[in-house]
């Protein structure tokens, strides 16, 4: 067998055998296969496609590239949910801890920023202190002593996913219906969870523009999840606006805790956050029929009732994270020292028009631009860069003018910004 041709048959649009799939996974997760080799292949999947079969297979092979965690010790049904990637997505952070309050064990292999969409590692290490590299033991232990456990890839799991991922991000190649499947159902079943609910997000902010390729996307994840024996459910979100008020690592922290305490909370973020907390409840096994109006109620209670903060404490304790200049008063002093002090560069500024163009797309770039991810691979991000809507559309009132703060370590990237993205609305 060899890769070239394996590389023409795709590229002839021809069916790939059990053994080929296998043989590719193999040489990736090795480093027989050269990235060039691997470049190819993925172009000309993301060109041609796979079918139904072959991107199952792909699944399989890339799972068990590497550990397959046994949850079992758990003792009950694990629940998990993957988002596709979007802009101000802070959604695993808040609905975590309120599943974990409400008695269902949440556990996350979690990914970094891709492109313009923000990735969960990212914003928790913007805690000072938190260290989301967590081995298989601590995982386990997390998830039976607090509930809630997001982490970073090991490179232990799916490691054939990671390569790929890697390769992926740098060659165009990532909007492909197979090739997201099988990078998100991959980690989602060598992490051993029984329970999936997928965020699959569409829209110019994510990688699926349309709402039918995200249909097809949410279908086929379901497809092998379920072929592989677990409970799986679909949302399919709106990603045309950004979600929530804050955009960048540590402002989505600071936004995931106003909303957990109940101060600050957007219509446009709770109503995913309620649809996403109601799929997973109800594939877990506390699940006893409730309609969906007392569900809302009991996701409440656990914010008001404090319970769901407390898990989200806990969490951040354990692994090594300081949340003391998070939490106001502290908060607003943490910002004036930094701003005092030329560390950090902040600008208001009033959009007087034409904000129905203001996409998610639009403020992913922006945000990107100030530090809030990455350009290269290395890049180093910039914890406290990003957007702070004050007020969003739909808050809007009678002459109300819609209101952003930029945020950015480097007072050049706010001027930038205002002179790219932002012109069009603020001249
Ligand atoms: N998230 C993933 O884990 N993989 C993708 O390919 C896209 C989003």
């Amino acid at each position: 067998m060899n890769i070239i041709d394996i590389i023409e048959k795709v590229k002839r649009r021809e069916k790939l055998s059990r053994e080929d799939i296998r043989f590719i996974v193999n040489g990736v997760t090795k480093g027989i296969i050269p990235d060039y080799q691997t470049s190819a292949l993925l172009m000309a999947v993301c060109i041609n496609g796979l079918d139904d079969d072959e991107t199952t297979e792909l699944t399989l092979a890339m799972a068990e590239s590497g550990d397959m965690l046994d949850l079992s010790s758990v003792g009950r049904p694990v629940v998990d949910k993957h988002s596709t990637g979007g802009i101000g997505d802070k959604t695993t952070i808040i609905l975590g801890p309120i599943l974990a309050a409400l008695g269902v064990p949440v556990a996350k292999m979690s990914g970094r920023g891709l492109g313009i969409t923000g990735g969960t590692i990212d914003k928790l290490e913007s805690i000072p202190g938190f260290n989301t590299e967590v081995s298989n033991d601590e995982f386990i232990k997390l998830i039976k002593d607090v509930g809630f456990v997001a982490a970073a890839q090991t490179i232990s799991l799916a490691p054939a996913d990671k390569i790929l991922y890697a390769l992926r991000d740098v060659t165009g190649t990532v909007d492909s219906i197979p090739l997201i499947a099988s990078s998100i159902m991959s980690k989602k079943l060598a992490l051993g969870t029984n329970c999936i609910v997928l965020d699959v997000k569409y829209g110019n902010g994510a990688f699926m523009k349309d709402y039918d390729n995200a249909k097809k996307l949410a279908d086929i994840m379901c497809n092998i999840g379920r072929n592989a024996g677990r409970k799986m459910s679909a949302v399919l979100s709106d990603m045309n606006q950004p979600l929530g008020y804050a955009i960048g690592n540590r402002l989505e922290i600071e936004e995931a805790i106003d909303y957990l305490t109940d101060k600050k909370i957007e219509k446009g973020l709770e109503k995913v956050i309620n649809e996403l907390c109601i799929e997973m409840y109800k594939l877990s096994d506390k699940y006893a029929g409730e309609d969906e109006e007392t569900l809302k109620q009991m996701i409440r209670g656990v914010i008001e009732d404090g319970s769901a903060f407390d898990v989200f404490k806990r969490f951040v304790e354990i692994r090594g994270g300081n949340l003391e200049t998070f939490i106001s008063p502290e908060r607003e002093k943490h910002y004036e020292e930094l701003l005092s002090s030329g560390r950090l560069f902040k600008k208001e500024i009033e959009l007087s028009k034409d904000i129905d163009q203001l996409s998610a797309e639009l403020v992913g770039r922006a945000s990107l631009m100030l530090g809030a991810g990455r350009n290269k691979k290395d890049d180093a991000i910039d914890p406290y860069a990003g957007i702070l809507f004050l007020n969003k559309p739909d808050d809007l009132k009678n002459d109300e003018m819609l209101k952003l703060v930029l945020y950015s370590g480097d007072a050049g990237k706010i001027e930038e910004v205002l002179q790219t993205h932002l012109k069009m609305f603020i001249e």
